[in-house]
């Protein structure tokens, strides 16, 4: 086929995907928590609002370019952490940041990405962002700030909606958390039918280890071992006091990401977060939650004019109008 190759949009990003990963990969990605209720209002959400359509201005300079936590970017747009990019595609959170690198955005690293921080410095051609989960080992938790502070990361975003893993029913059915036969023959299946992507990264994109937990997490970590070192690790007793420890060790900016209430924005700004980052984690955790957009407005009225708001949720719906939010009368800033 000579056409219908080259992909517009993210729809067509999300075709071919499909095509490539491993079915338990794809899902894994494009899946939402339980019947996916908030996946599907993330878009229709945003589907709902009507652009203003002013005519007659002078349109020939346009400048998308703002700043984004104290950093110039060339647009109001953030490549959000994906956890696991390496196992997508080759080494992908270098692919990540060289892409972010090569149009002027920000690029976040996640505390469990495949490649580690040391590892996405050396391709970076600027700062990028680092982003946090807290376990319970706080050493281990420490050590990991100082390495991404001497990596040159000066924005740290500390997500706060991932005290438990989400259900997740689309791994259950690919065979995910099956650790008998049966399990490791649904999924080598699975693999088998994708050779690309075995190439790729299978063979080429090792170390598949959490690059930035090596010491913690088991080299040939699996989506099964990443989650039972999640219930394992990750520490749910964390609330608004941990973020002043936080503090004690990164020395730069500290956005609050998983923010939905406006309360918990004022809670946010109180504890002196230099912004919010309104996210349901794309609808992967808790279901049955707000859209993002839906909370924008409530969000930016709380808190609006005391620190900067980031927003996410809806590209992987097929969400490709990049909508600046500044009608809601604050600046707001979108992650993808
Ligand atoms: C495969 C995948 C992995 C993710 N891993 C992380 C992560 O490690 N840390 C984090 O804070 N958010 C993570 N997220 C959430 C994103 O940062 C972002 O909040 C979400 O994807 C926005 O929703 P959207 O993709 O529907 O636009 C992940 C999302 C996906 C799809």
């Amino acid at each position: 086929m000579t056409y219908n190759v080259v992909p517009a949009t993210s729809r067509d990003y999300r075709r071919l995907a499909d095509k490539a990963l491993p079915r338990f990969l794809f899902d894994y990605i494009d899946g939402g928590a339980n019947d996916e209720l908030t996946l599907a209002r993330n878009v229709s959400d945003f589907a709902r609002i009507t652009l203003k359509h002013n005519v007659l201005r002078d349109v020939s300079r346009i400048d998308t370019a703002t700043t984004l936590a104290g950093e110039r970017a060339a647009m109001p747009v953030i490549l959000a952490p994906v956890g696991l990019a390496g196992m997508f595609k080759r080494r992908g959170e270098v692919q990540g940041v060289r892409a972010a690198n090569r149009v002027d955005v920000p690029f976040t690293l996640s505390t469990v990405g495949i490649c580690p921080v040391d590892e996405v410095a050396r391709a970076a051609e600027k700062p990028f962002w680092f982003q946090l989960y807290m376990v319970k080992d706080r050493k281990a938790v420490q050590g990991l700030l100082e390495r991404a502070m001497a990596a040159g990361c000066q924005t740290l975003v500390f997500t706060v909606d991932l005290p438990v893993a989400g259900m997740r029913h689309r791994d259950t059915r690919n065979g995910l958390f099956e650790k008998n036969l049966r399990g490791a023959l649904m999924r080598g299946w699975q693999v088998m039918t994708r050779p690309g992507w075995v190439y790729d990264v299978g063979m080429r994109g090792k170390p598949h280890a959490f690059g930035n937990y090596a010491d913690l997490v088991s080299e040939g970590a699996d989506l099964n071992a990443y989650k039972e070192w999640v219930d394992n690790n990750y520490d749910n007793t964390v609330t608004w006091k941990d973020i002043e420890w936080v503090r004690t060790i990164w020395k730069g900016r500290i956005l609050i990401k998983g923010i939905l209430e406006g309360r918990d924005a004022q809670s946010a700004v109180d504890v002196g977060a230099d912004g919010i980052v309104v996210s349901n984690h794309g609808a992967r955790q808790l279901d049955s939650v707000s859209s993002t957009i839906r909370k924008l407005p409530e969000v930016v009225a709380a808190v609006g004019d005391k620190t900067e708001v980031f927003m996410d949720g809806g590209v992987r719906g097929g969400l490709d109008v990049l909508q600046d939010s500044c009608k809601f009368g604050a600046p707001c800033h979108r992650t993808v």
